[in-house]
């Protein structure tokens, strides 16, 4: 047997699954259909116990702990030769408020299990291999996501959400003060490629997120790149009155015209072809009462597309859209995250390609609606993900489900690519 089939096999389903349900109870609560799912928020006390878990999963494999200025956790592997550069594998902890049990979480797990099962398998690559948590991927407390992998790729500068507040008003700069110091004993590490060298390639495990593979029979996606994504949140503003009083003619009521907006929205963002995503995800209303005129309204937009020309021209056109659907109220439209859609190289889907036949199964090619850390990574190094299908392609909700087996497929998979690539 080779050295990738031997790390291969050496994978274990059961205790890939026991560590993430360990990491699922961790934020865990059932919901009133009784599913299991996960409130996770990042770089909050549950954030850093997850972290604190994993790290007494990675002690005994003799994993070094690293720490950067985000608070992007890595847990290094170390190589034949420790000056080439580190193969990087990981995802996110951090989950929806309402989320389940693998999104991000698996992708940390697989890493972990693809390396204990190298180990275990008498491999050691000649380059070093990585697993990274990377910090805020969600955006669910701290909007945008994927914080982390933005600042270490250069994407944006490290102080850039420092003003960003939480629903409770916490200012991410405070709450990742908070967390570093909590985090004092481990060895804190540069900043990404701003500050240090850039990994050999990166790779990132995660359930699929969407139907395919399941309907259609396959057992691994290999991602061939991820859809662009643009985020904008719209204060309208208009002014309170008393719902038996004022008359609807003298009203400047946001609630309306905040409906006025997203009506106008929805007739810019129509795709005929079904391709183009767009969410009014979070919708929230001043002073929130039944007999008062609405003063101020607030909502999102989440908006995708695989071609970047529709991306620019419909998300450039959202605020004049806006603007001209308001009858009474102002409004401010504010854009807080932008992903172009990227296409992976070669490199990594070709090496996850070549391992999910060596394992036997059937894979397919396929690109990815959810954006993911990842999309940051490939203007750093050659990137890509192994995706596992999940129960009706449903995510971002507690019953979020992937069977064990097809998690452990996943995990043989990764293993078999940070062989090859490690080796490489
Ligand atoms: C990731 O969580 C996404 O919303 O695509
Ligand atoms: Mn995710
Ligand atoms: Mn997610």
């Amino acid at each position: 047997m080779d050295e990738a089939s031997k790390a291969a096999a050496a994978v274990s389903e059961r205790r890939q699954w026991e560590r993430l349900m360990a990491m699922a109870a961790i934020g865990g609560f059932t919901d009133p259909d009784g599913h299991r799912g996960v409130n996770r928020a990042c770089l909050t006390p549950l954030d850093r116990e997850a972290r604190r878990l994993l790290l007494s999963w990675a002690a005994p494999l003799g994993l070094a702990p690293s720490v950067d200025a985000l608070g992007n956790l890595f847990l290094r592997l170390e190589g034949t030769d420790p000056a080439l550069a580190p193969v990087l594998t990981g995802s996110h902890m951090d989950t929806q408020p309402n989320g389940g049990r693998f999104d991000g979480i698996w992708g940390v797990i697989a890493g972990l299990e693809a390396v204990q099962a190298l180990r275990e398998a008498g491999v050691t690559p000649r380059r070093p291999i990585e697993i990274v948590a990377w910090t805020n991927e969600e955006g669910g407390r701290f909007a945008p996501g994927c914080m982390g992998s933005m600042a270490y790729a250069g994407f944006r500068p490290r102080d850039a959400w420092d003003a960003v507040t939480d629903r409770e008003g916490t200012r991410f700069a405070d709450a990742l003060r908070e967390h570093l110091a909590e985090e004092a004993d481990i060895p804190r590490r540069p900043l990404g490629v701003a500050e240090g060298p850039a990994p050999f390639a990166y790779v990132e495990a995660h359930i699929e997120q969407g139907p395919r593979l399941e309907a259609e029979g396959h057992d691994i996606g290999v991602v061939t790149g991820i859809q662009g994504s643009r985020w904008f949140v719209v204060e309208v503003a208009g002014k309170t009155d008393h719902a038996g009083t004022a008359p609807l003619s003298l009203r400047r009521d946001a609630v309306q015209d905040m409906l006025r907006a997203i009506t106008a929205l929805n007739a810019l963002m129509h795709d005929p072809e079904d391709v183009l995503r767009f969410t009014v995800g979070s919708v929230e209303v001043s002073p929130n009462t039944s007999n008062s005129v609405a003063a101020r309204a607030r909502f999102t937009i989440d908006f995708r597309h695989p071609d970047n020309a529709v991306l620019q021209a419909r998300g450039d056109a959202v605020r004049g859209v806006v603007q001209a659907a308001l009858r009474a109220c102002t409004a401010e439209v504010t854009e807080r995250f932008h992903a172009t859609p990227v296409a992976f190289q070669p490199l990594v889907p070709e090496a996850v390609e070549r391992a999910a036949a060596a394992e036997g199964l059937r894979a397919l090619r396929m690109p990815s609606g959810a954006f993911h850390d990842a999309q940051f990574l490939v203007p750093v190094c050659p990137t890509g993900m192994i995706f596992v299908p999940c129960r009706g392609g449903v995510s971002h909700h507690p019953s979020e489900y992937a069977e064990p087996a097809a998690l452990a497929a996943g995990a043989r998979v990764l293993a078999r690519t940070l062989a090859a690539l490690a080796n490489g």
